[in-house]
């Protein structure tokens, strides 16, 4: 069997959840992570290449022999890293520039989505020198709230909700006036609320055929209750009940392979993962948002459940055979605690010691986020986001039981952690 060479690119518990899967697998040759982490370490080699440069990604490849090249964060992605290394005949895992477009510019996403009649909200676009259509717009508004979002990537802080037109001309005169938002703001989209349950549906494409890999729900609040300010993600359960079989099979008809055959035929065809954050509203689940990549911490509950080869179904997906290739899944509930450093999403302090990792229960695996070693091999914090928990069981409650078995077992200075993980699934089984 010819064993490939990976070279992963991405630092976080995504990245060790993905570098677990590839290293099960017999195809693996040798493993590189960049920047990659403590957690990565045990798995292959990190390094610490700069992948802004893109001539240095293909120099790390060359000397390597690298056959594939994952990446896992969004950002490389949309700035085209995908394209730079294919000229190069550098195979990668993860979209085109063109079609990470769908994460990259909310605006394209919903103009993609109007032109193929995929659901979502109803929207209008605004140039950043049409604020006075914008504000006309507003005025003929009946119905609040309304949603605000500027186009480009803004790591979460790009959408505000507004509860009525005062609160509308407040935010736009903050994504005018701040730099970072200002950047991503080329255009200003205009969108209709939708009320509902929100759930994530991942899946995996060749460009032209799609398969179902799981869906999950996020917890992005950093309180119980979904209360408080936003963060990348506080933890995650898989498969979310909100989605019956009935629902996810629509979901596949009527939005994932619709948006696979609009991207074939725009001519920019969607390789990778597509991610759609959707939401469940009384006439059924519409798009929200897409991704182009796995969601972190949705990945840490995805891939534990796919018993198929992921190194495998990579090559399978990047040579365009998706169709020949069925995906085998666990039955299972997963569910993933994260830990994160006390201050978090504020400012916090790194550097302090995490113990108990070796007193986890068998069966529980933990992924690395911002963690570091010391001179002397100890094990620190390095980041908001620290630890994340993942737990495993034939039923939502056991899963669940089981990721804050194995966060009781660990400590560091400070640890937080939210407290209701997972609830909002339980709902489903208790009424
Ligand atoms: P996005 O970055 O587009 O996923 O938006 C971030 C969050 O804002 C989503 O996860 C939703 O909770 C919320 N959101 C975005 N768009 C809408 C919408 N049209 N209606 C209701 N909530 C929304
Ligand atoms: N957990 C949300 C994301 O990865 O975008």
């Amino acid at each position: 069997m010819e064993k490939r060479n990976v070279l992963l690119i991405g630092g976080g518990g995504r990245e060790h959840a993905i570098a677990r899967s590839l290293s099960r697998s017999p195809l693996l040759g040798k493993l590189f992570i960049t920047p990659g982490n403590p957690g990565t370490a045990d798995l292959g080699e990190n390094s610490d290449l700069d992948t802004d440069e893109f001539d240095d990604v293909v120099d790390f490849c060359e000397t390597h022999h690298i056959d594939l090249v994952v990446v896992g964060p969004e950002q490389p992605l949309v700035e085209g890293i995908t394209d730079y290394l294919h000229d190069y005949g550098i195979n990668v895992f993860g979209p085109s520039k063109g079609a990470a477009m769908l994460e990259g510019s909310k605006s394209y996403a919903k103009s993609i989505m109007h032109k193929y009649a995929i659901p979502t909200a109803g929207s209008e676009v605004f140039d950043r020198h049409e604020i006075s259509k914008l504000e006309t717009y507003l005025q003929e508004q009946g119905q609040f709230p309304i949603v605000i979002k500027v186009d480009g990537l803004a790591a979460g802080k790009g959408v505000f909700i507004c509860e009525n037109i005062a609160r509308a001309r407040e935010y736009i005169d903050l994504i005018m006036n701040d730099v970072n938002l200002s950047a991503a703001a080329p255009t200003i989209v205009v969108e209709e609320f939708m009320q509902g349950e929100e759930v994530s549906v991942f899946a995996i494409s060749d460009g032209t055929t799609a398969r179902y890999l799981m869906h999950a729900q996020d917890h992005k609040r950093i309180g119980d209750g979904d209360t408080g300010l936003n963060t990348g993600g506080m933890g995650a359960y898989a498969p979310a009940p909100v989605l019956t079989d009935a629902m996810k099979q629509d979901v596949m008809e009527r939005i994932i392979q619709p948006t696979i055959d609009a991207m074939a035929a725009e001519g920019t065809p969607y390789t990778g993962i597509l991610y759609a954050g959707l939401m469940i509203t009384g006439e059924g689940p519409k798009v929200v948002e897409y991704n182009c990549r796995f969601g972190d911490p949705e990945a840490q509950v995805i891939l534990p459940a796919l018993n198929s080869d992921l190194l495998e179904l990579m090559i399978t997906t990047v040579n365009g055979k998706l169709e020949y290739q069925s995906l085998d899944l666990a039955p299972d509930y997963f569910c993933t605690v994260v830990m994160a450093s006390a201050g978090y999403p504020g400012t916090y302090t790194s550097g302090l010691p995490v113990r108990g990792l070796e007193h986890v229960p068998e069966g529980v695996q933990v992924f690395h986020s911002g963690t570091q070693r010391n001179k002397e091999g100890e094990l620190l914090t390095r980041g908001g986001r620290v630890l994340s928990v993942v737990g495993r069981g034939s039923t939502l409650q056991q899963a669940i039981d089981a990721a804050y078995e194995g966060v009781e077992r660990i400590e560091f200075e400070g640890a937080y952690y939210r407290k209701d993980i997972g609830a909002k699934g339980l709902r489903y089984f208790n009424s």
